[in-house]
């Protein structure tokens, strides 16, 4: 069997050290990567914080290994489009959808996901698509909204 020990992350490649490649993608990408803005809750596939698109699908990259993700792509809230995250934060602060933020790249990397056709526009499939997505400060609702009104 072929071992593919490079990745593709926000749109850049990046050969995964051996030592790396048994660890997971969550710590690989904050560590290695510096890409911080994927972050750790449950640590245990519960809370969405930590989802990435991996392939342009939602995945949590605590419950991934570095090198299962091997000559894939994976992209990171920092690796959105620019012009879709200024919409998403200023939907945000419209409905009041961010308070402490730390679920916040979580549900921005969804909501892009939604965006690019993971599921239909309207505040009832992004309630239900949002359930992965723990928000401990409870801004469900305004979430939903935000999100309901960019996609
Ligand atoms: S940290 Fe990965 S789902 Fe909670
Ligand atoms: S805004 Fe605090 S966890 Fe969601």
């Amino acid at each position: 069997m072929t071992v593919v020990n490079t990745i593709r992350v926000n749109g850049v490649d990046h050969e995964i050290p051996a030592n790396w490649q048994a660890k997971r993608l969550l710590d690989y990408l904050r560590t290695e990567l510096k890409l911080v803005g994927v972050k750790e809750g449950c640590g245990e596939g519960d809370c969405g914080a930590c989802t990435v698109l991996v392939d342009g699908e939602p995945m949590c990259s605590c419950l991934l290994l570095s090198g299962v993700v091997g000559g894939r792509e994976v992209t990171t809230i920092e690796g959105l489009p620019r012009e879709y995250l200024d919409k998403f934060s200023s939907a945000c602060e419209t409905h009041g959808g961010v308070q402490c933020g730390f679920c916040t790249g979580g549900v921005a990397v969804m909501s892009s996901w939604m965006k690019n056709g993971g599921t239909e526009t309207g505040v009832e499939p992004v309630s239900k698509l949002l359930e992965g997505n723990i928000c401990r400060c409870g801004g469900y609702q305004q979430l939903t909204n935000a999100i309901a009104d960019i996609n």
